[in-house]
């Protein structure tokens, strides 16, 4: 049975993702495709052979078609003006990150969620892979102890990036919010300041910063340091980046790609050796639901259904973007920013 009738906004590379999801759920239809280039809406019409008007006015398409859910998956610039748009005919809202072009922005989207009893949830993918839920269960089981130190080392070059090419703050905005939201994730944390040097290395080839080393504090006095370049060529990360937590009694590392795994001091330790032997705990890889996107639509969709809030709620993802826009903001003003 149609629970879901959802306008796409914003038919470029990532969209397709999200209406190959739609379309494969029984409880959802696709009412309308909608961008400011109409040839870029009629084109994925065609591509996914669906039987829907297009628009390039979301407000005019939610009316016409009488839809209760909207895909934003357009630009930064634009989720403000769409989402609100939707808000104000009464739909939901799932939407790509980041969540807003600014923090102001971002503020005013949950206000007109929450005046429209509407549910906004921002895609972060990145939670959901078997790897990721391992990595978190290793760090908040209690096997290291509490955590205090947070690496995360992403070093990757993506040619063609399109709009990343002439973002002001590229690695920051673009990429680092996903790094930022997984260190909350990981830690259950949410940081309370942040000093960021953003800069471009010789050899960058995006017109803004792509390169940036922030240092978060949490309020426990916990640290989480982040390394990004977007233009580093060779020796890539994962896109999930690097990660290293040490813990009071132990340390966990997760490369982004294999299965993640600690080490503690052994029981059987010399107490009085310079360093002590390990022992290795090995994460169960035992996450069974869909991986990324789909992982987290999954989520959106089973929280609407159930009337509970989802796990990448705008009012906790505005945690996230509090880091990112933190970040911009100490690297500008050369301070530490509490978030
Ligand atoms: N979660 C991820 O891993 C991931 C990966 C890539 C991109 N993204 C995010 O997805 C979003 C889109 O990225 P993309 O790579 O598809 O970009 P894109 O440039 O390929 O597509 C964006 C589309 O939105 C349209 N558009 C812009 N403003 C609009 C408006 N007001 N109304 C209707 N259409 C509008 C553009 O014409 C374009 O067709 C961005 O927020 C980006 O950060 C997320």
């Amino acid at each position: 049975m149609i629970k879901h009738r959802i306008v796409i906004a914003g038919c470029g590379n990532m969209s397709k993702a999200w209406i190959a999801y739609a379309i494969n759920r029984e409880d959802c239809i696709i009412t309308a495709l909608v961008d400011v280039r109409l040839e870029a809406a009629a084109a994925m019409k065609t591509t996914y052979k669906l039987d829907c008007p297009v628009f390039t006015d979301i407000t005019e398409a939610i009316r016409a078609t009488d839809a209760n859910l909207v895909f934003d998956i357009t630009i930064s610039e634009s989720h403000y003006a769409v989402s609100t748009a939707a808000f104000a005919e009464g739909c939901h809202v799932f939407g790509e990150k980041p969540m807003a072009a600014s923090m102001e922005e971002a503020r005013a989207m949950i206000a007109a969620a929450e005046a429209a009893d509407r549910t906004y949830a921002i895609m972060q993918n990145r939670r959901y892979t078997k790897e990721m839920m391992a990595f978190r269960d290793l760090v908040q089981s209690g096997g290291i102890g509490e955590a205090g130190f947070i690496t995360a080392d992403f070093f990757l070059a993506l040619h063609n990036g399109k709009f990343r090419e002439t973002m002001d703050n590229p690695l920051l905005l673009d990429m680092a919010i996903h790094t930022f939201d997984q260190s909350r994730f990981i830690t259950g944390k949410d940081p309370v300041s942040v000093y960021c040097h953003e800069f471009n290395p010789a050899g960058a080839f995006y017109k803004g910063n792509a390169a940036a080393i922030c240092l978060f504090e949490y309020e426990d006095g916990s640290v989480f340091s982040y390394r990004g370049y977007y233009n580093a060529e060779g020796a890539a990360t994962s896109w999930e980046s690097s990660w290293r937590v040490v813990g009071s009694e132990g340390t966990a590392i997760w490369d982004g790609r294999t299965a993640p795994y600690a080490e503690k001091a052994a029981a059987e330790s010399d107490p009085a050796a310079f360093v002590y032997q390990h022992e290795r705990l090995v994460a169960d890889l035992t996450w069974t639901g869909k991986e990324r996107h789909d992982g987290c639509l999954d989520d959106m969709f089973a929280a609407l259904n159930e009337g509970r809030a989802p796990s990448t709620v705008c009012t906790d993802n505005i945690k996230s973007v509090a880091m990112a826009y933190g970040a911009v903001q100490s690297a500008k003003e050369g301070r530490k920013i509490m978030l």
